[in-house]
């Protein structure tokens, strides 16, 4: 594989290969542990023993306790919550929201109809446009997309890799009217001026909270900062189901509006007894896929916790490299390390290249990956924006202008460039797994010079 290429969900699938391929080699001689903690000795690339000679944890993890109740639902054949504000859809929409501390939560199909969702319910519509961090994955872009109206990015602050606050005021226009930060791999995002942002030029903030199940910001959960929030359970995530996603948040209104838009536009709460009030789709969840979850909360709670400490480990071994700068998070929050990524400067590694570093690293056992790519170039802007209704709906001086603004987006072309991330699952292994990551990174580091 081409490790320029390695995109989060391929790195996700190639990560279980990687810790394959070190298993083989944990039949030969085994490595010392205070040896590997020097980093002195030889990198598995230059005929060295790898640093990591375990089994990284599989994802998603089955739990056969969990067997009993999903069959059962599977035997009675209710399988779809259509007509009903009862069951199993609705005991894992409660059990989340009181997790979150949100008043409520819509479940869906998949975190993609839930951001279609919540900027449904918001008022996005066709022509508007929404300010959103362009490092992130892209059905960002594509369910602002979906709405006819146009994702305008903002600079994405390097030291954090999430949207930069200050950036967020410049980019607004007479169209504008939501901002979508993105909570990008569980690292919250600093809410407190993209709210401020907000209020001053009468602006809604929907949050990406895809990757961020359990991150805080001062005391807060994420998907409860703002007007509403979104979720994934797609296969790699945390709390996965195969797909599903949901939308929360603590304003009644909004969450009634988005849960009508994800059941066909039927009239709930706020609007009860209004009949089909709204335009709206079938982004319902199945019954199966919410006994599939509800019965991961608390392993979602028990894992995060373990990351989180391994995360802080790692970062207090990582940030005394020179050339490895892990990303800075807000003050008073915490991430849930969806992946754990940190920039690479390869200046400090004799000018090994980041490709070479990941290679490096994978030999000594330790898979990584790249973080999201500029891929506002990749071509689905221009498919849109050269689309009959795009035309038909913003002016084409705006539509050109907005095309010559991608190539100033430096912070976020300088950040998918030089950042490597490790997936979340080298999270969930103990305290000497987490120094063997930082053994391997000085290692390579002290033989840069005969890597390059
Ligand atoms: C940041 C972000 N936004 C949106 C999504 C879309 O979620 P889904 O794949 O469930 O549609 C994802 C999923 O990978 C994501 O990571």
């Amino acid at each position: 594989m081409n490790n320029d290429d390695l995109t989060r969900r391929d790195f996700v699938r190639s990560a279980a290969g990687a810790t394959a391929l070190t298993a083989l080699s944990s039949c030969f001689v085994p490595t010392a542990y205070a040896a590997a903690t020097t980093g002195a000795d030889k990198p598995a690339a230059l005929g060295g023993t790898p640093v990591f000679q375990g089994h990284w944890p599989d994802w998603p993890q089955w739990n056969q306790a969990w067997e009993p109740k999903i069959v059962d639902v599977l035997r009675s054949g209710e399988w779809s919550p259509a007509g009903s504000t009862a069951g199993h859809v609705t005991d894992f929409e409660k059990a989340y929201a009181q997790l979150l501390g949100a008043k409520d939560c819509v479940a869906t199909t998949s975190g993609t109809a839930s951001l279609v969702t919540a900027l449904h319910a918001v008022g996005v519509d066709a022509g508007d446009e929404v300010i959103v961090s362009p490092f992130t994955f892209i059905a960002t872009y594509n369910a602002i997309l979906a709405h006819k109206a146009l994702p305008v990015f903002a600079d994405t602050d390097p030291a954090t890799l999430t949207i930069e606050p200050a950036s967020i005021e410049r980019r607004i226009t007479e169209r504008t009217r939501a901002i979508v930060p993105v909570h990008i791999y569980g690292m919250p995002c600093d809410m407190d001026p993209i709210n401020a942002i907000a209020k001053k030029h009468n602006l809604m903030v929907v949050e990406d909270a895809c990757q961020a199940w359990l991150a805080e910001y001062k005391g807060h959960k994420c998907g409860t900062l703002a007007d509403l929030g979104c979720f994934s359970f797609q296969n790699s995530k945390h709390i996965p189901a195969g797909e599903g996603g949901a939308v929360t948040g603590v304003k009644q209104e909004l969450l009634d509006r988005a849960r009508s838009y994800h059941d066909c536009g039927r009239a709930f709460g706020t609007h009860e007894g209004k009949g089909n009030f709204s335009r709206g789709l079938n982004f319902r969840m199945t019954h199966y896929q919410a006994m599939l979850l509800e019965q991961q909360i608390e392993k979602l709670v028990t894992d995060t916790a373990r990351r989180r400490r391994n995360a802080d480990r790692l970062t207090a071994g990582l940030k005394e490299i020179p050339g490895i700068a892990p990303a800075r998070l807000p003050e008073n929050s915490q991430a849930v390390w969806h992946l754990y990524a940190f920039r690479y400067d390869p200046a400090a590694f004799h000018g090994l290249a980041k490709i070479k570093f990941q290679r490096a690293l994978a030999r000594e056992g330790i898979p990584c990956g790249n973080g999201y790519s500029e891929q506002y170039f990749d071509g689905l802007l221009d498919e849109a924006i050269a689309s009959r209704g795009f035309q038909r709906v913003f002016p084409a001086e705006r539509l050109k202008a907005y095309r010559a603004s991608l190539a100033e987006l430096k912070g976020n072309k300088q950040v998918c460039k030089s950042t490597v991330a490790f997936y979340q699952t080298l999270l969930l292994g103990n305290e000497s797994d987490v120094d063997k990551i930082v053994a391997a990174v000085r290692r390579i580091q002290a033989h840069s010079a005969e890597l390059v």
